[in-house]
């Protein structure tokens, strides 16, 4: 079954067309980070507007790659949500729009099952059973994952996601949007140790998560350094470290937690906030002294992509799952109103 997924939840517009027994054969993306980075921020009017344009470009790029015309497409999969609603109804109504004048079937998609499913689209992807830690923009959220729609939420966010620290952590330390890809970078640089900033929740049992505190308490004592007449990139390096260290020991604590108390030895890590190297190599190490296993997708497949949901549609749909022609999508929807599969 070839299917054509599409992406719009939010900033990227995501083609990819996945094929159920050739594998991923093309895909193609494009960020609105450059048209968002000056309000230092996604603007959703800006967002949706945006993804009209680049839509149908996008599409015909990735058949002419993958070498296939309009006509060999079986299914059409696209994000549902959760997401921005102006821009869910891009993807929804040009993949509505496209399965009904092709006579194929639609799937609205979820975009954090996308995410979660991600990690199969590499050499050597996670069995189940496996703890999922799912970390994007908007959500922080630790799954027990048995099969595609068995979730059973662990533990989660109970303010800001992990993405969502990043992003404010940097835009109250000077650093543009988006935050995450920055605070990695200017970490690199910093010295362990300078700072220590508090690893939330970590002292109580539980699987939740919350990082509003973490992010005040990295603004205050930068704005003290500033204070101080030490403002230079070198302790903006170090703060960034501190923050970047406390959220990567904050994840590895409650994803050890997770582990012990499922049983399990098989971690996925998904969402943009997976691509964060600091992160995969502290989980590496953590997964490394229990002889488990994580697993997380190439850089491209952590952050928004419309491969992960060319996959994940084309799983329910292979399994019957389709739409009638309703153009509906959801800015918020919990993952474990999936159906099983
Ligand atoms: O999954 P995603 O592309 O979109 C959502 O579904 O939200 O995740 C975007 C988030 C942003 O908050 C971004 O700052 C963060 O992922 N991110 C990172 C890194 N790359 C992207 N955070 C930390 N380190 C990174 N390398
Ligand atoms: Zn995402």
């Amino acid at each position: 079954m070839l299917v054509l997924g599409l992406e719009t939840s939010c900033d990227e517009t995501g083609v990819a067309l996945y094929d159920s027994e050739r594998g991923l054969l093309a895909d193609a993306l494009f960020s609105q980070i450059d048209l968002h980075r000056v309000y230092g921020g996604v603007v959703p009017e800006l967002a949706s507007r945006d993804h009209v344009k680049r839509m149908l470009p996008l599409i015909r790029q990735v058949l002419e790659e993958a070498g296939c015309t309009a006509a060999q497409i079986d299914a059409v999969a696209y994000t549902a949500g959760p997401g921005l609603v102006g821009a869910l109804l891009v993807g929804a109504s040009c993949a509505q729009a496209m399965a009904f004048a092709w006579g194929v079937p639609a799937l609205g998609v979820h975009h954090m099952e996308g995410h979660l499913l991600a990690p199969m689209l590499e050499a050597t992807p996670p069995a189940f059973p496996f703890v999922a830690l799912l970390v994007s923009g908007g959500h922080t959220q630790l799954v027990r994952v048995d099969g595609i729609g068995l979730y059973q939420l662990l533990g989660e966010s109970l303010d800001d996601a992990a993405g969502e620290a990043f992003d404010k952590t940097a835009k109250l330390m000077g650093l543009p949007y988006p935050g995450g890809p920055e605070i990695a970078r200017m970490a690199e640089a910093g010295v362990a140790g300078r700072f220590v900033f508090p690893r939330p929740m970590t002292d109580r049992p539980g699987l939740d998560f919350s990082f509003s505190g973490l992010k005040t308490f990295t603004l205050n004592t930068w704005q003290q350094c500033q204070a101080s007449g030490d403002d230079s990139e070198q302790t903006r390096s170090d703060v960034a470290h501190a923050f970047q260290q406390a959220v990567v020991d904050t994840l590895t604590i409650k994803c050890r937690r997770a582990l012990k108390q499922t049983g399990l030895n098989s971690l996925v890590i998904a969402g943009g906030v997976s691509a964060n190297k600091a992160l995969r190599q502290s989980l590496e190490q953590m997964l490394g002294s229990i002889n488990g296993r994580v697993f997380y997708a190439r850089p491209a497949f952590c952050t928004d992509n419309g491969a992960m949901i060319a996959y994940a549609g084309c799983q329910r749909l292979l399994a019957g799952q389709h739409e009638d022609l309703s153009i509906s999508v959801q800015a918020r929807w919990p993952m474990e109103q999936l159906p099983a599969l």
